[in-house]
């Protein structure tokens, strides 16, 4: 019987651009998802943002927002990283919803009607100029521990030890500078660790569905203190007003904490989705044989493996199947930051022209079943890439198509020769060993076999030397088999590998005249058929291009993520800078300078090296990302503005010692062109502009 599955993502907070630890998430489940639909399930893959919280609130604040124009301009870039990198979501929504707030009001309430809702006094600092209760984050002071100043509330980062906020010595708010008050308000309780709550627990996370290292580390939180206290605690579900969030209902200037009604998400997305389609969430829940999986970061586990459970159980829902935990990426084992990510941007990866199967393939080639860190190391990318899915498999239609258009009319040949034979029974021996770990999400383990096969083609390939066939008298019947048999190698390679590689594989369909791909067509023959002209499918990764990724951005600081998408209320997409005094801008000296001459840079698409007079009696060398914008040979004998004391920066390809003023929105991507400012006719170079 074929499979119906619910399977979701975490949902990223909507206060920054995706960054490659997101999109290693999605591209992990996607290909799961991928897998399972070319297997025949019904698959309702969901995401959305997760809109609400404290600082969502004070980043809103901040940009003179509301949290609704703030969060839906962060909601307005999605899109363009989910459609560029595959990924293949049925719906994308929001937990600051009617659906959310109508489903976290219910679930709470049957919480509360089950006997696991407890009120509570909490002491707490509150900031009496925002007036407003103050989340550990948001109040610094000098650490208990060793006095070093400016540190958090919850733990010093100079010492590394944890505390609570009251703890910190003379400390303030970090949104006004106030003195905090400690006051007293009620604040609600989940009691998770009531007995119900804790037998139903120990069950779920300990039954073998989750990974072993997951119900390991699961395992220590049950276990009680050396005072007898439960290993399980309360967990506070309450915030009070004001609070970018859902009301507690019946309890007015009382919100649900974000990380009550995030994981509520998945139901609410999953419910506009069907209420678009005008199909019945409820009853769909309620099947038994329906499957609802999560895919999360090692980071998030807590509230996946029992305050989700928990909630969902107790307040007579489905509970989920499975939780599948991966670990975090690194560049260049560099750590991410959780809010911007690291040094490369998926859009900037995008914009490159850089194709996103080769992402997809790279970090499917490092992913397993376990929660281990992944790595992306450039160097590796582009070996990996370049040698197995350029060199072993594409390389294979490539080298066979032309014989086959040319020579048979594009027709493959029903009989393959005993040799043929026995390759294609090999493949199809293998599909279900290659089916069974993309099922396991052993990606890495799945691709070795597959490149096997690769391997195995290209053997047969070399043994029968077509590109000799096609010169050799009678030779004919053979070169039509070797074509046809490795024509027919490269369909099945495609089907297995078309969970990672969606648009090299609908560019295959096309090319070999056959509809979308289904997993059986990996054991099904062609048979009699016809194939198309083939078109070229992938080229190699050029080292210089993928070096321009980790490139600083056009006459500025590294930029690894792009500008948050603004709403349109702020001039050029940003808002303007911090307030300077007179002198602060005299510190920048900008002068009028005349472009003496200007070239592309072999390597930089994006840069020109510009040789600019400022009247200093010899020139200067200045590199300028306005290559897309500008004919280097309309550049010459303008003027313009450089900033004349900026000290001077290596780049790969040179020194530049200065930089050019021109003007750009924030988010390029969306507002195209870059514009060079240009002085008065009759300026001469070397005049300071004040
Ligand atoms: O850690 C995070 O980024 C959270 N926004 C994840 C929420 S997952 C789910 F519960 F919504
Ligand atoms: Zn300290």
């Amino acid at each position: 019987m074929s499979r119906t599955l619910f399977v979701t993502t975490a949902l990223p907070y909507a206060n920054a651009p995706f960054h490659i630890g997101h999109m290693m998430e999605y591209i992990q489940a996607d290909i799961w998802v991928r897998y399972q639909r070319l297997n025949g399930a019904e698959v309702h893959f969901v995401g959305a943002d997760d809109a609400h919280g404290a600082p969502i609130m004070i980043a809103a604040e901040k940009a003179g927002l509301t949290p609704q124009e703030f969060v839906a301009g962060i909601a307005s870039g999605r899109q363009a990283y989910l459609d560029g990198f595959g990924i293949s979501f049925d719906n994308w929504h929001s937990t600051d919803s009617p659906e959310n707030t109508e489903l976290a009001q219910s679930i709470y309430l049957a919480l509360d009607e089950a006997g696991l809702i407890d009120v509570r006094e909490v002491e707490q600092f509150f900031d009496p100029v925002k007036a407003m209760f103050l989340p550990d984050r948001y109040i610094k002071g000098q650490c208990p521990r060793c006095g070093a100043a400016d540190q958090y509330g919850d733990s010093c980062e100079v010492c590394g030890s944890v505390y609570a906020p009251t703890d910190l010595v003379n400390p303030y708010s970090a949104l006004s500078g106030a003195v905090p008050e400690l006051r007293s308000s009620e604040h609600f309780f989940f009691r998770l660790s009531d007995p119900r709550c804790v037998a139903f627990l120990e069950e779920w996370t300990q039954d073998g569905k989750l990974q072993p290292e997951v119900a390991n580390k699961v395992r220590e939180w049950f276990v009680r203190d050396e005072a007898g206290n439960p290993g399980l605690s309360d967990w506070d579900i309450s915030r009070d007003a004001p609070y970018f969030g859902i009301e507690i209902p019946g309890v007015p200037g009382k919100y649900f904490y974000v990380w009550l009604d995030a994981p509520i998400g998945y139901l609410a997305s999953l419910a506009n989705l069907f209420a678009k389609r005008g199909e019945d969430v409820d009853a769909f829940l309620a099947r038994p044989d329906v499957e609802q999986i999560h895919f999360i970061g090692k980071d998030i586990v807590y509230f996946h493996t029992l305050f989700w459970p928990a909630m969902l159980k107790f307040s007579g829902r489905k509970v989920p199947d499975n939780v599948f935990v991966h670990g975090f990426i690194t560049v260049s084992e560099e750590k991410m930051s959780k809010s911007r990510g690291t040094g490369i941007s998926p859009l900037r990866y995008l914009e490159l022209g850089l194709n996103p199967d080769w992402l997809r393939y790279y970090i499917a080639a490092k992913l397993n079943s376990h929660v281990e860190d992944v790595d992306f190391t450039p160097d590796d990318f582009v070996t990996r890439v370049n040698s197995d899915l350029v060199g072993k498999y594409v390389n294979i239609a490539a080298r066979l198509s032309g014989f086959l258009a040319k020579r048979f009319d594009g027709r493959l040949s029903t009989d393959l020769g005993e040799d043929g034979r026995e390759l294609l029974a090999h493949l199809h021996s293998r599909v279900s060993v290659v089916g069974e770990l993309y099922e396991e999400r052993e990606f890495g383990k799945a691709l070795r076999e597959v490149m096997a096969l690769a391997d195995r083609v290209n053997e047969y390939v070399e043994r029968h030397k077509p590109w000799n066939l096609a010169k050799a008298e009678g030779a004919e019947l053979e070169l039509h088999q070797t074509c046809s048999t490795g024509i027919e190698a490269f369909r099945v390679l495609t089907v297995l590998l078309a969970p990672v590689l969606p648009k090299v594989a609908d560019q295959v369909a096309e090319f070999l005249q056959v509809p979308d791909f289904t997993w059986a067509d990996a054991t099904r023959p062609l048979g009699e058929h016809s194939i198309g002209r083939y078109a070229h499918l992938m080229q190699r990764i050029d080292p210089d291009v993928l070096a321009e990724l980790f490139v600083p951005s056009p006459g500025g600081e590294p930029d690894p993520e792009p500008a948050a998408p603004e709403p349109p209320v702020e001039p050029g997409g940003e808002p303007v800078a911090e307030q300077i005094t007179i002198d602060d801008f005299a510190k920048v000296d900008l002068r009028v300078a005349r472009i003496v001459s200007a070239e592309a840079v072999e390597g930089a698409r994006k840069l020109l090296r510009l040789v600019v007079d400022l009247g200093e009696g010899h020139t200067r060398q200045v590199f300028s990302g306005i290559a897309g914008s500008h004919d280097p040979a309309d550049l010459v004998g303008r003027l313009t503005v450089v900033v004349a004391n900026l000290a001077p920066r290596t780049m790969r390809f040179g020194i530049s010692e200065g930089m050019i003023l021109a003007a750009a929105h924030a988010d390029e991507a969306a507002n195209p062109g870059i514009f060079l400012l240009e002085a008065d006719a009759g300026a001469a170079p070397g005049l300071r502009v004040h």
